[in-house]
């Protein structure tokens, strides 16, 4: 199976001053914002060719992104792959013992569907699974 990458995440601060730096650093243009209520972030998407980068930051202070970007420091979040039904992905894992952080599918950006996998089953990275609207 041939997977792709949906977006790379990255965990910002402040979301204007992040989409300046990827402006002037790499001449990448956002071309989409959108809060997201339910993860308490704000989204600010950049398409670089197949995938995007998401910049991420926290609206309010439960937000698990605050808490990563006070812990940790602004930095790569997480990595998405693509998925035709994320519900199959996740019993799939599920079965095979893999520690999943959503054991049901929520709500993400943009009417997709998503889940993520806690990096404690993938070698210290947290992956997102992400079923596209489109595949619905
Ligand atoms: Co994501």
């Amino acid at each position: 199976m041939q997977r792709e990458v949906d977006h790379i995440a990255i965990a910002v601060s402040d979301l204007d001053a992040s989409i300046a730096l990827y402006s002037s650093l790499f001449q990448i243009e956002a071309v989409h914002r959108e809060e997201v209520e339910s993860f308490g972030v704000e989204i600010a998407t950049l398409s670089v060719g197949g995938t995007e980068i998401e910049l991420l930051a926290a609206t309010s202070e439960d937000s698990p992104i605050h808490k990563f970007v006070q812990r940790r420091g602004p930095g790569l979040h997480h990595i998405a792959f693509a998925v035709a039904d994320v519900g199959r992905e996740l019993a799939r894992l599920k079965k095979e013992g893999v520690r999943l952080i959503d054991e049901t599918p929520r709500r993400g950006k943009g009417n997709s569907l998503v889940a993520f996998i806690h990096p404690g089953s993938t070698g210290g990275v947290l992956y997102e699974l992400v079923q596209p609207p489109r595949a619905r």
